[in-house]
């Protein structure tokens, strides 16, 4: 579907503007959240290398509970404060983990999972769910890559009604 530059030709800060063009042509006249992020999550895992998940969870009153995604079948609900998951929404920040093994409470739901990033979706100040990234590769994330979910995030939750 896309003639994409991969990260292997181009740095991340041009891999994730490229990324955030495909992102809001995917999304371009649709407002239905759970088609946008049923697209999203499958740009994400095929433009993106070591990645075992890619996908949504959304907040229901005090929990996250699983939307669309692409990997393994996953927790279905996350208490708030639980998990890298909850753990984003109740920082309200971006949550960026290089290992796992030493994140206190992390949820396992692909053993093959070593590194992490979460990033939740805000709007006029709520938080509306996390985008969660899962890599078999240790420290597989950096600021680099926490900036461009961060603006895929904002991309995902303009698009949306
Ligand atoms: N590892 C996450 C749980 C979700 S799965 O990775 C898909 C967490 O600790 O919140």
């Amino acid at each position: 579907m896309f003639e994409a530059r991969t990260l292997g030709d181009i740095g991340k800060p041009d891999f994730y503007r490229d990324l955030c063009g495909q992102v809001e042509a995917l999304l371009a006249g649709e407002r239905d959240p759970i088609a946008n992020a049923a697209n999203t999550s499958a740009l994400l895992f095929q433009m993106m290398p070591d990645l075992n998940w890619a996908g949504f969870y959304f907040l229901r009153e005090s929990e996250l509970v699983l939307g669309p995604f692409q990997g393994k079948p996953a927790c279905v609900r996350i208490a708030v404060g639980q998990g890298v998951c909850g753990a984003a929404v109740a920082r309200r920040q971006s949550v960026l983990v290089e290992d796992v093994h030493a994140f206190p409470g992390h949820i396992a739901c692909d053993s093959a999972s070593r590194s992490e990033l979460v990033v939740p979706l805000v709007r006029d100040g709520a938080i509306l769910g996390v985008i969660d990234l899962d890599s078999p590769r240790p420290a597989r994330f950096d600021a680099d890559d926490r900036a461009g979910i961060e603006s895929v995030a904002r991309i995902y939750v303009a698009a949306g009604s």
